[in-house]
């Protein structure tokens, strides 16, 4: 199969389930799915299928850990899955609005760009900014929850995201809990029968 092809989100929804991920983690990259979509959708020029793909499968490395270990392992899994890079580098950088070399240093990170660049990447990334569990907030939720860790780095990197993104968008993207509700509808959940694999190879773990 094409390396190129991007799950459909039946198909993200399965890997999800197939990773062992809980039902709140599911929930929680179906919500940020659909912040991430209307945003990608409001700015045009992002191929809102890989941001769609991206947002459902961004914390599939929750099944292993909720550590910030999460992003690398849930990039293997994904590339594990023979998923495209593009796919892959959404889940490795999805942390707040990335992780510089001083984090990934100071967090014992395996080596690697955790730094959100292409429109996609940002996308995802800052749609999970707005979104806390099941809900979506204001980005000022995951700006105070940094700030209140020490990270004034971090919280400074996503106010920048926010700032951005919300120019392209044309509006404050503080208008998504208003615009979609607190708890949008969300594509069908149900526990996919366990069968092959999404995105080409056939490889369990
Ligand atoms: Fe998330």
């Amino acid at each position: 199969m094409s390396t190129d092809k991007i799950p459909s989100d039946e198909e993200c929804v399965r890997m999800l389930w197939n990773a062992g991920c809980t039902k709140r983690v599911v929930v929680h990259c179906a919500t940020v799915r659909a912040v991430a979509v209307v945003i990608a959708a409001g700015i045009g020029g992002a191929d809102t299928r890989l941001v769609s793909a991206g947002a459902l499968l961004h914390d599939i490395g929750r099944s292993q850990t909720h550590s910030v270990m999460h992003a690398p392992l849930g990039a293997q899994i994904v590339e594990a899955n023979g998923c495209p890079k593009s796919l892959v580098e959404i889940v490795r950088k999805h942390t707040g609005a990335g992780l510089d070399a001083e984090d990934v240093r100071e967090l014992g990170l395996p080596p690697g760009d955790y730094m959100p660049s292409t429109l996609e990447e940002k996308v995802v990334a800052h749609a999970d900014n707005l979104v806390s569990n099941d809900t979506v907030v204001p980005h000022r939720r995951s700006v105070d929850k940094l700030v209140s860790k020490g990270a004034q780095r971090g919280a400074d990197r996503i106010e920048a995201l926010h700032r951005e993104l919300s120019g392209l968008y044309g509006e404050d993207l503080d208008c998504m809990p208003v615009l979609l509700g607190a708890h949008p509808k969300l594509i069908p959940l149900r526990k996919h029968r366990r069968r092959g694999i999404s995105c080409g190879t056939r490889k369990s773990w």
